[in-house]
């Protein structure tokens, strides 16, 4: 499949590169060819519904016609947990160290960090079968954060290899009737499922700006990309000082001039997209929607 039709596209880069703005803005070109958009932002201190100037709410916000948005928080962790599995593997903790059930769900899905991760790339993906969205954009927190949303999958997995030996000796109470391993393998194809969905269906898209520290966790999360088998396809290149007979803003020029060239060098086998930075902020559905047009101009 041509990266372009994967119906989720993910936004990732640097803190502050501009990831929510051009999220929202490639959101807009969608809903404007009559596709049903979802962006929904990953981030915990998200800044969508301060850029659509709407009110922070629970679940899908309607912005547009054919538009919506979301944050995705830690309360919609928690409430995946209980509906997928949480009294199951409540009952395998229960049954050797005593808590209740709201403290455990509490404690899986804030304390362990790797479990909040996997339940995301799992809530999109299965947001992704409802088919309630024509297109979903996927707006993420700085990179660290979705490096490990992306790999989680994987380290589940790699956990789960050696969890028969781990948890073969714990026993259930009387009131399960499934065996323990076929629980933990039920986590195992669940993450299966979403290193499949994040390889297959995912478009991932990095923002950075011509600044050395940006260029330089561009390469980085190239690697890591790698390292786990997906492949960003495009790449934006945000904050361009557009061309001024200023001797500062020359300079600045000069300067970003030097690091867009080293990435055309170094990604020269993909698409890349320079975006101007605005001389006003970019707030409110009519901007965003003018910042998807310079996008998607060529
Ligand atoms: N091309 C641009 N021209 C002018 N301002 C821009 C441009 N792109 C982004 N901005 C502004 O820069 C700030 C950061 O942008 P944005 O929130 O999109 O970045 P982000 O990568 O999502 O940040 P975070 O890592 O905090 O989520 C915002 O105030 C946004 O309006
Ligand atoms: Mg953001």
């Amino acid at each position: 499949m041509n990266s372009a039709e994967k119906r989720i596209t993910m936004f990732g880069g640097k803190g502050g590169v501009g990831k929510t703005t051009c999220a929202a803005a490639t959101a807009t070109k969608f809903t404007r060819a009559g596709q049903k958009t979802l962006v929904i932002s990953t981030d915990p201190t998200p800044s969508l519904s301060d850029i659509f100037e709407t009110k922070p709410s629970r679940g899908p916000t309607q912005v547009s016609n054919n538009l919506d948005i979301m944050e995705f928080q830690t309360d919609d962790i928690k409430e995946m947990w209980n509906r997928k599995f949480g009294h199951e593997v409540y009952e395998v903790f229960s049954s050797f160290v005593s808590i209740d059930y709201d403290s455990f769900v509490d404690f899986i899905t804030s304390t362990l960090p790797a479990m909040g991760e996997e339940f995301t790339v799992d809530y999109i993906r299965e947001l992704s079968l409802t088919k309630v969205y024509d297109r979903i954009v996927w707006d993420t927190a700085p990179l660290g954060q979705t490096i490990k949303l992306l790999t989680m999958p994987n380290m589940l997995q790699e956990h789960l290899n050696i969890a028969p030996r781990i948890y073969s000796k714990i026993k259930l109470g009387r009131e399960s009737n499934r065996p323990i391993l076929d629980i933990i393998k039920g986590w195992g194809d669940l993450s299966g499922e979403d290193v499949n969905f994040l390889r297959n269906e995912v478009n991932f898209i990095m923002v950075t700006i011509p600044e050395s520290l940006a260029v330089q966790q561009l390469d980085d999360a190239f690697f890591d990309f790698e390292r786990h088998g997906l492949k960003f396809s495009q790449i934006i290149i945000n904050n361009i000082i557009p061309a001024s007979t200023s001797v500062f803003f020359s300079q600045k020029t000069h300067l970003q001039q030097k690091y867009i060239e080293l990435i055309h060098k170094k990604y020269s086998d993909m698409e890349i997209i320079e975006l101007p930075l605005s001389s006003i902020e970019i707030k409110g559905l009519a901007r965003i929607e003018e910042t998807g047009e310079i996008l998607f101009s060529r």
